[in-house]
């Protein structure tokens, strides 16, 4: 057997293998990959010979990490309504009065590409220090046909260092110059951006909410979008109830995010769907809304996936890890359900599944990490350490298409 690259003597490797039990721990493991996928896994003193030799004495190994939800391309910022809403003002009223996403969007349509680009290739850069391979990367901050393009260029994985996942996200929220004629929007959205913008990009996404889009007006699009190929994927019942998460799961939605409000039909449907929730405790606390009911997800057999959210104004969340631990704190997440939760779930809810597990066929897509000083190799420290002070990360990556 061939191997290119050998993770040797990892002191304890979480592989998260779904033929394994539990976690799929291995102490003193190494990991052999060759072109681009991983070929051995195994106790250290077994391992193939191999010239080129990673050490992983000491460290925590874990497939490379897979933010499901993000919206990392934006330009501007909301600092000002930071303030306003520490002062009491709430989220949904500043989008209706014109801010909010508004004011990201004004912003992200006078940049260039070059800048938008730049940007996200900085978000993207500290997410892949922290041990994120994969990246899910939504448009959503132009509302036309130009700027939800360049977005999506802007996200275009070559030359970014990991492998990104791009949902059209055109549904945001209806723009200022059609706010008094929605109807007019969903039509060009589902008639011109969404021709255009989908063959940059692997779903579709909508916004259902208050001052964004209604239950009639999410389902034209994100069918429209579905007839074009692409995966299915909503924001679905965050800031109000509205019936959006039984009816994307009914259309075979891959995941659905925040479902702070969802109701019991909402999880039947999901659990008939085998669709995945993805949940984002960064946009609860930011928001101080109520945790999503994780005790009926688990009893329906729904799969947890955990995002970041990053974005300008709900969830200025860049960090993987912090959002792991605060879906532990506020939202009741065991810390094997945040580990799963950011790797093997969170490529489900992508609908990838060679990525956030180990084992052979995989992409060879492993990370490395240190625990806090003083703190034992195993994922507990990294969890309960929000912030990981003095953890460092190496990336064995050999990114293969997915
Ligand atoms: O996931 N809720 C809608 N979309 C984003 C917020 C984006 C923004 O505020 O700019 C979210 O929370
Ligand atoms: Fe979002």
């Amino acid at each position: 057997m061939e191997v290119t690259t050998l993770v040797h003597n990892i002191r304890r490797l979480y592989t998260l293998d779904p033929k394994s039990e539990g976690l799929g721990i291995i102490e003193h493991a190494s990991v052999g990959m060759h072109a681009g996928h991983i070929c051995w896994v195994g106790p250290a003193k077994e391992a193939p010979e191999c010239k080129n030799i990673v050490d992983g004495t000491d460290l925590i190994g874990m497939p490379g990490l897979v933010d499901p939800h993000t919206h990392s391309v934006w330009a501007g910022s909301r600092s000002d309504e930071f303030a306003q809403r520490l002062a009491g003002a709430n989220y949904a009223d500043i989008l209706e009065a014109g801010g909010g996403i508004l004011s990201t969007v004004a912003a992200t349509r006078a940049a260039d590409l070059s800048t938008l680009r730049s940007h996200a290739q900085s978000r993207l850069h500290h997410m892949r220090s922290r041990g994120v391979t994969t990246v899910e990367i939504k448009s959503g901050y132009g509302l036309n046909t130009e700027t939800e393009l360049a977005m999506l260029k802007a996200a275009d994985p070559k030359g970014l260092g990991l492998n990104v996942v791009r949902t059209f996200l055109g549904a945001h929220t209806v723009p200022a110059e059609h706010r008094n004629n929605r109807s007019v929007y969903v039509d060009h959205i589902i008639n011109d951006q969404l021709p255009v913008c989908a063959p940059h990009a692997d779903f579709v996404d909508v916004y259902c909410d208050r001052g964004a889009f209604d239950l009639d007006e999410s389902v034209a699009i994100l069918s429209a979008g579905k007839a074009l190929g692409l995966k299915v994927r909503a924001h679905a019942e965050q800031v109000s109830h509205t019936g959006i998460a039984k009816a994307a799961a009914e259309l075979g939605a891959t995941a659905l995010d925040h479902l702070e409000h969802i109701d019991e039909a909402g999880i039947a449907a999901m659990a008939d769907a085998g669709t995945i929730a993805v949940l984002l405790p960064g946009a609860q606390l930011y928001l101080k809304d109520k945790s999503p009911p994780v005790a009926a997800f688990r009893e329906a057999g729904i799969p947890i996936a955990i995002g970041t959210d990053l974005n300008p104004g709900s969830s200025p969340v860049h960090d993987l890890w912090a959002a792991a631990t605060l879906s532990t704190l506020i939202q009741g997440l065991t810390m094997e359900e945040a580990l799963l939760g950011i790797t093997r779930h969170a490529a489900l809810a992508l609908g990838l599944d060679n990525v956030g597990w180990i084992g052979a066929g995989a992409r060879a897509d492993l990370a490395l990490f240190s625990p806090p000083p003083g703190e034992p190799p195993i994922m507990e420290s990294l969890i309960q350490h929000m912030g990981l002070p003095g953890a460092h990360v190496v990336l064995v990556s050999e990114p293969s298409e997915h």
